[in-house]
């Protein structure tokens, strides 16, 4: 199966060709956007809930920081952020990345829908592609893997299950979230109001959140959540981005 996409960005068209591999078979939809995925990452996510600016106001010393996702499908933000921080001026981080994924993919699939960005960060992909090959991704809940790079430490818990089971299993709050799961016309389950209720509990006071989707649903919902809600222009594909801040003192 073939298929072909015409894609605006940065006024210019290009046709790309869609790998089948990168079609989320569970949802009918793409993992991410073809074109400079890598990109969209850190202007949606990482520029969206103000990771440098937090990191810069923690002082010196070492800084600890938590994520979480929703989707971690074939791991592209997570590599995004290796290369993202790796070109920061920080070498003193400490980050735990919770991410989770219902229907994990195997390392060999991770590797293939990942491959177009090789250029850009092949050895990050080579880097997690190896240590995820390691997880017996058959088995539910925990898996675990560290990293040592050059901005610091890097731990990914990765739940195997539903988003709502990893959120309850979180033991302490998250700084900052990473909304990645399927639009919600695609998806609407990892957008229902439970689930951005349990997120908005497990974040931290002043914690922030950033997604692609400006639906209404999804807007209401965070707001619902104890998020103070902006619209934002968006990047490549998506024309506005939703950036939140948790207003909820926890
Ligand atoms: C848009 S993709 C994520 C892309 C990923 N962040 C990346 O950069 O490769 C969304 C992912 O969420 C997963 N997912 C969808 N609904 C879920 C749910 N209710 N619980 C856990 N994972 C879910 C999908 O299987 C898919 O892999």
């Amino acid at each position: 199966m073939i298929q072909w996409l015409m894609h605006k960005d940065n006024k210019k068209f290009a046709i790309m060709q869609i790998p089948p591999c990168l079609v989320n078979e569970h949802y009918d939809d793409r993992y991410f956007d073809v074109v400079n995925a890598i990109e969209e990452a850190k202007q949606i996510f990482f520029q969206g809930t103000g990771l440098l600016e937090i990191f810069a106001a923690m002082g010196p010393g070492k800084k600890e920081f938590r994520i979480g996702e929703t989707g971690f499908g074939a791991g592209r933000v997570l590599v995004s952020l290796m290369d993202f921080l790796g070109q920061s001026r920080f070498s003193d981080l400490s980050i735990t990345y919770n991410s989770v994924e219902l229907h994990p993919i195997s390392a060999g699939r991770m590797a293939s829908v990942l491959e177009g960005f090789r250029p850009q960060v092949g050895s990050l992909i080579d880097l997690l592609v190896s240590a995820y090959s390691k997880l017996d991704i058959t088995r539910p809940g925990w898996h675990q893997l560290q990293f040592v790079l050059p901005f610091g430490s890097l731990i990914l818990n990765l739940w195997i299950g539903e988003a709502l089971e990893m959120v309850h299993a979180l033991a302490l709050p998250c700084d900052a979230w990473f909304l990645d799961g399927h639009g919600p016309k695609k998806n609407p389950s990892i957008w229902r109001p439970e689930l951005l209720l349990a997120i908005g509990e497990k974040t931290g006071t002043r914690g922030t959140c950033a997604t692609y989707t400006v639906a209404g649903a999804v807007r209401r919902g965070l707001i619902a959540a104890g998020f103070d809600i902006e619209q934002h222009p968006g990047y490549g594909g998506k024309k506005a981005v939703l950036r939140g801040i948790q207003r909820q003192c926890r």
